[in-house]
């Protein structure tokens, strides 16, 4: 694992990495993107950067993280509103590359186990772009999913539908009680793996991440296991790294630089 902390605006820092990616790739690249309020700024920056001609999404290849079960199609809160109203209704994707869990399946494990499979069959993610939950769940794999598991239906947690009920009018009753996730063993299999977070409330998940013992109880402790994984913070949410820690880990940018293994 290896930390990068900035005081600019991580999105764009994110964006720029992939804008790089894409283009390095010829254009051909499978991305896990997510959602959330951390992500703006980077979903902003990827249609600026198309709008001025410096990258295309033709060829790019697309999953998503997450989605609320429940919610009717369509809904303005579902996660595929979220991803159409920020980038793929404003860019040259093509509909056909971009996937998303099917959460109206009448059989959901069999849908998860699909999804991975498809993730399998375009060579596996190249960069899982993700957010973390103040409790430290990624995606939505809440505290107890083990590191192994494959995309699957969850029960969200209390403070998760608290914290997503913002999006909900702040109405936690309205927050859906269950969603379906990419699981942990998919993203451990991503090639390599982004957290963004910003801000005091996400320092405890942070802490979780790099210190102490890589546990189920904080899924973002996972990321120590991956070799390829970084955690692109600012200074607030690192702000209960150790300065040990923060010497061992810091790399100066996404994709390279000299930084010991964790
Ligand atoms: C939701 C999403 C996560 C995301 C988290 C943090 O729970 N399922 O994928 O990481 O929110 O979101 P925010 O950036 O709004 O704090």
């Amino acid at each position: 694992m290896k930390i990068i902390d900035s005081e600019s605006d991580i999105g764009l820092i994110a964006a720029s990495y992939v804008k790089l990616r894409i283009n390095q790739a010829g254009g051909r690249i499978v991305l896990g993107l997510p959602t959330g309020g951390t992500m703006e700024s980077f979903y902003a920056h990827l249609i600026e950067f198309y709008a001025k001609g410096e990258v295309s999404f033709k060829e790019v290849i697309t999953f998503n993280l997450d989605e609320y079960i429940g919610l009717e199609r369509g809904s303005a809160e579902s996660y595929r509103s979220y991803m159409n109203t920020r980038l793929f209704d404003l860019v040259d994707i093509e509909p056909a590359n971009i996937h998303f869990p099917d959460v109206y399946a009448a059989d959901l494990e069999k849908a998860g186990f699909e999804y991975d499979k498809k993730i399998e069959s375009f060579g596996g993610i190249d960069i899982f772009l993700g957010g973390v939950g103040r409790n430290g769940h990624i995606a939505f794999n809440e505290a107890g999913t083990p590191f192994d598991a494959p995309t699957h239906k969850v029960k969200l947690e209390e403070s998760t539908r608290k914290a997503n009920s913002r999006f909900f009018g702040n109405d936690i009753n309205a927050v859906p009680k269950y969603a379906f996730t990419m699981g942990m063993g998919t993203i451990l299999k991503s090639k390599e793996i982004i957290i963004l977070a910003t801000g005091e409330k996400k320092s405890e998940a942070i802490y979780r991440a790099v210190e102490g013992n890589i546990s189920t109880q904080w899924p973002v402790s996972a990321l120590r296991l991956h070799d390829n994984s970084y955690i692109l913070a600012d200074t607030k949410a690192l702000s209960q790294v150790s300065s040990a820690s923060m010497n061992r880990l810091r790399a100066c940018s996404l994709g390279s630089c000299g930084v010991k293994k964790d």
